[in-house]
């Protein structure tokens, strides 16, 4: 309400009618552009006759400002009878004098706006010095009913991290837990009521083999201190004495020997029955089992946190109840989803869709023949069941591309079983490899090995400036974030589905597009208003129209885009989408230093300039944190 009052103010002052039309995804209070396409659309109906309902939707944001502003592109009004350049020179020819753009300019097929800086600046800076951390966002998305909002949220599901217990961290584990991250702050931005789960892999004859690993290696205190790294340790040890276990049957067998022995009370088998008493609820086996999980989900949270990611939900392969599971297995037999062949149960998508559509999806088995459960068979139960607890209006599945068969065979068979609805709901949030993931001491198994190890290199890296480091005053904790902020920036900087090589030395630079560059320019803005000593209230008083150099005007323009850009990133689901926005106005910032003095300029400008500069940092911390990132103040 206070972002709407200020906003109705500042257009009485530019002689603007308020309140502005209301369009269907129009909110100038929290988008500054809004109200240039709201203007531009009650200009453009009188000059073309054209209906507003489609003219507002075509009015489109540029990405390279010498388009542009907004640009329209005129066959998009669907005119008929006149060439796109007949039509421009007409409309152009009635275009009335506005108080906010210039007259438009024809590119081929387009019209450009060009925004009237000065009255720009006196919209979008004080609506970002309010709106501060909320700038970019938008709380109408989200509603079921943009127009009321006591009918509530849309619900979303972000599943993603989703480790396996006793196993390593692996970087498909890594991209998910970042991506994942981003996807959640995105949509809670956009008003959106987001849930986080992490599936934990914790389930499976592989949990009955870790408990009797823990009883022949296990150590109570190093459990206590490491869990993630005791377990994975035990895990790799039992490991081994069951592949001397099969190695030594293999042997026996093909000397004609007797291996029953083995077979009936070695490892294998008492991992079996360890697991069936797990599944039979039996109170020491699960007691032990909820231990592990326990301690390991306590661990897991404290590295997250580092992250600045929390989970809603720590669900897990252990959390798919047999009833289910005996109800899906049922429903699938019964509609014919699933057969019998060979004693197992399978899906033969084959007979479900015709040609190459069925066959990509080939035959995967639901039971095995000694019935038991898989990876596929949980998932489609915990689907049903997330569906059940959460009611969902959309869910996210945040895991690799290699599993993309996996999760294409879950949502077929959902449908399949009378349940299109929810697989339309639910959407695969795909992504390629890391390759070469390793840190100066080897290859990475956990997650805390590869930030300790980006951390220790950026303290390196900051230690090479005596003068700077002297003045962080806690470098280490600083270090920690730009190692952090390194590998993160690195894994978002291309598209999801390019795979892309570990690279420390390059991740951790400040040439170039990487994330100490991006911490870099944050704590320049921070620096620049510490030195400056004004006050909030001060900078509101600033006389923005003294900002005419044509890279302080760049500088609104760029800035002006971000609830723009945000906007679009709901389209394309990409953080590159984000992080190529904020190094281009990093850049146009770095640019405009030597041309935008603070220090040394007389007072009025000094107070319009810091009113810019504030502005810059406010979308730049923003774009970050909404990265997931912790922009540092110095460094
Ligand atoms: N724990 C699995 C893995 O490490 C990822 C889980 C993905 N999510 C799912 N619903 N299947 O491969």
């Amino acid at each position: 309400a206070a972002a709407e009052s200020t906003l109705a103010e500042t257009l009485r002052g530019l002689s603007l009618t308020t309140p502005l039309p209301k369009y269907p995804n129009c909110y100038p209070e929290v988008n500054p552009v809004d109200v240039y396409r709201s203007h531009l659309t009650s200009i453009l109906t009188e000059v073309t006759g054209v209906d507003a309902a489609i003219i507002y939707p075509a009015l489109q944001w540029t990405q390279t400002l010498e388009k542009g502003d907004l640009v329209l592109p005129i066959p998009a009004l669907r005119v008929k009878g006149k060439k796109p350049a007949e039509l421009a020179a007409e409309w152009v020819a009635k275009f009335p004098e506005s108080p906010l753009v210039h007259k438009p300019t024809v590119a081929a097929t387009f019209l450009q706006f060009f925004f009237k800086v000065d009255k720009l600046s006196e919209i979008l800076i004080p609506s970002i010095l309010k709106q501060q951390t909320f700038f970019g966002q938008n709380p109408y998305l989200g509603l079921k009913d943009p127009g009321d909002s006591s009918k509530g949220k849309k619900r979303i599901i972000i599943e993603f991290s989703s480790p396996n217990i006793a196993k390593p961290f692996h970087a498909g584990h890594l991209r998910s837990t970042i991506i994942g991250g981003f996807l959640s702050n995105l949509y809670e931005g956009a008003g959106w009521d987001v849930i986080r789960v992490n599936y934990l892999g914790d389930w499976g004859k592989q949990y009955g083999l870790l408990a009797l690993g823990f009883e022949k290696y296990g150590n109570e205190e190093a459990l206590q201190v490491d869990p993630i790294n005791h377990l994975y340790e035990i895990y790799v040890k039992i490991n081994k004495d069951l592949t001397a276990e099969k190695e030594e049957i293999g042997k026996l067998e093909a000397e004609g020997k007797d291996a029953s022995h083995i077979k009936n009370e070695g490892l294998d088998e008492q991992a079996r029955r360890y697991f069936k008493a797990m599944t039979d609820n039996d109170e020491k086996a699960i007691a032990q089992w909820a231990r592990f999980r326990d301690l390991s989900i306590k661990r897991y949270k404290e590295t997250y946190a580092r992250l600045n990611i929390h989970f809603d939900d720590y669900s897990g392969e252990s959390q798919v109840k047999q009833e289910r599971m005996d109800f899906a297995a049922d429903k699938m037999a019964k509609m014919s989803v699933s057969e019998v062949s060979e004693g197992a149960v399978i899906v033969d998508f084959s007979k479900h869709f015709p040609g190459k559509a069925g066959k990509s999806l080939e035959r995967p088995i639901i039971k095995k023949k000694d019935g038991t459960a898989l990876y596929l068979t949980r998932d489609i139960s915990e689907m049903m069941q997330r569906d059940d607890k959460y009611h969902f209006d959309k869910m996210m599945y945040v895991v690799a591309s290699a599993q993309d068969l996996h999760l294409k065979q879950l949502f077929a068979i959902i449908g399949l079983m009378g349940y299109p609805e929810l697989a339309a709901k639910c959407q695969h949030i795909n992504f390629g490899l890391v390759l070469g993931m390793s840190t100066r001491k080897g290859t990475v198994k956990f997650l805390d090995d590869i930030l300790r190890d980006v951390g220790e290199k950026m303290h390196e890296v900051m230690q090479k400036n005596q003068a700077k480091y002297e003045q962080v005053e806690n470098p280490l904790a600083t270090a920690d974030i730009l190692g952090i902020s390194s590998v993160m920036v690195q894994d978002m900087s291309g598209k999801r589905i390019n795979n892309y090589e570990f690279n420390m030395e390059a991740m951790t630079s400040f040439e170039g597009d990487t994330g100490p560059y991006l911490q870099y320019a944050h704590a320049r803005l921070c620096s620049i208003t510490r030195r400056a000593g004004l006050t909030p209230a001060e900078i509101a008083t600033a006389n923005l129209s003294l900002l005419t150099e044509s890279h302080a005007q760049n500088l609104i323009r760029v800035i002006s885009q971000y609830p723009d850009v945000v906007q679009n990133t709901l389209k394309t689901l990409e953080p590159t989408t984000i992080l190529t926005y904020l190094f281009k106005m990093t850049h146009t910032l770095s640019s405009s230093y030597d041309h935008l003095r603070i220090v040394g300029s007389e007072r009025e400008l000094m107070l319009a300039r810091m009113a810019l500069y504030d502005a810059a940092r406010v979308v730049l911390n923003n774009g970050m944190r909404l990265l997931g990132l912790t922009p540092v103040d110095r460094m």
